[in-house]
């Protein structure tokens, strides 16, 4: 395993966990006015499984990294409006070189994204002219263009399924999801050795009170926890997968371990059903700060002023959309 990043992102704690809550009729009067610019620029809003409530009410796609991805690829507004992390609106911009994508918050980034800087992927890489680096989505542009594949939590398995045999997998920069995956695929890897700052808040201790607590709910946890919390998962998948398992599933009530998010989109999908989010040894620790950066009234003020804005270089764009769409061409494959 490379030692390649410190995990405790810089900068985390500066941002406010709690944010102060809207009354119902500013919901609904900037809400009408969202859905009225959206009409006037013809944007599209994409909005992440973990944004707050009142965004995802008015979003026009609410996904996972990959059903965003597929969207974005495909989209004919001539604005995309991306409520997620900064990763995710850029992922956008490079499948959309042409198109205007704005996001309520610039400072939205993402653990992940933070522990691999390119050059220290580069230098890493430099090690072993057979490495085929196989690199999940939560990471910046410039590593994406040092990049000969892209995965999300949501088709990793298959990517790695796809990959060379021949070659090394060095897998960035999640040592959590990249060490699910070679247990799903029986496929050696190098791991970058960073984490999600979110996911790794939940430990075995935390999950086996909650299983205690409620002996029949199933526990559904994202590759993004420690192997000692999937391990004690009845199921392991991406956020969107959650949807599907859970509306599957004939238990009425389920332990859900990811970002807080994730329970308003499962409380919209399945409303017989009963959502306990997982319990971590601190408290109030499920919530990604960098997600809940976006507010409707950020969003709002993006679309008047058509800011921040995604800027890449061109050669950036050019070089990062190869591997996203070799993702992209893998993950449309029959399984
Ligand atoms: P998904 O692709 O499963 O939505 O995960 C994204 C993410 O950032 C998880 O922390
Ligand atoms: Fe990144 Fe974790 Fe936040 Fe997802 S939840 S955006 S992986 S910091």
């Amino acid at each position: 395993m490379f030692n390649g990043a410190e995990v405790t992102p810089a900068g985390v704690d500066q941002f406010p966990l709690r944010r102060p809550v809207l009354p119902p009729y500013q919901i609904d009067a900037l809400s009408r006015d969202i859905l009225a610019l959206k009409r006037r620029l013809n944007a599209v809003i994409l909005a992440h499984n973990y944004q707050v409530a009142e965004i995802q009410d008015v979003a026009d796609v609410v996904g996972d990294s990959l059903g965003l991805s597929q969207y974005a690829a495909r989209t004919q507004a001539d604005v995309i409006v991306f409520c997620g992390v900064h990763f995710m609106a850029e992922t956008a911009k490079i499948l959309n070189p042409d198109k205007l994508v704005i996001l309520p918050d610039r400072d939205a980034g993402c653990s992940l994204e933070e522990s691999c800087p390119a050059d220290r992927l580069a230098a890493l890489q430099a090690t072993n002219p057979n490495f085929y680096t196989v690199t999940y989505i939560n990471c910046s542009a410039a590593v994406k263009a040092l990049s000969d594949v892209i995965c999300t939590s949501g088709n990793a398995v298959k990517i790695v399924n796809h990959s060379p045999k021949d070659r090394d997998l060095l897998f960035v920069p999640d040592e959590n999801l990249g060490g699910w995956v070679m247990e799903q695929t029986g496929r050696p890897m190098t791991l970058w050795k960073g984490n999600c700052y979110v996911h790794v808040e939940w430990t075995h201790a935390a999950l086996m009170r909650i299983r205690q607590a409620y002996p029949g709910a199933p526990v559904v946890a994202h590759p993004e926890c420690p192997k000692a919390v999937r391990m004690l998962a009845d199921e392991v998948c991406s956020t969107e997968k959650m949807v599907t398992w859970c509306k599957a599933t004939s238990a009425k009530s389920i332990v859900i371990a990811t970002e807080a998010g994730m329970l308003h989109r499962l409380k919209r999908e399945c409303p017989d059903k009963t959502f306990i989010p997982a319990p971590t040894d601190r408290c109030a620790c499920n919530e990604c700060r960098f997600m809940k950066l976006n507010t409707l009234e950020k969003l709002h003020d993006c679309m008047v002023n058509l800011a921040p804005r995604v800027e890449l270089p061109r050669d950036i764009i050019e070089r990062a959309r190869r591997p996203i769409e070799r993702m992209l061409e893998i993950s449309a494959l029959p399984n």
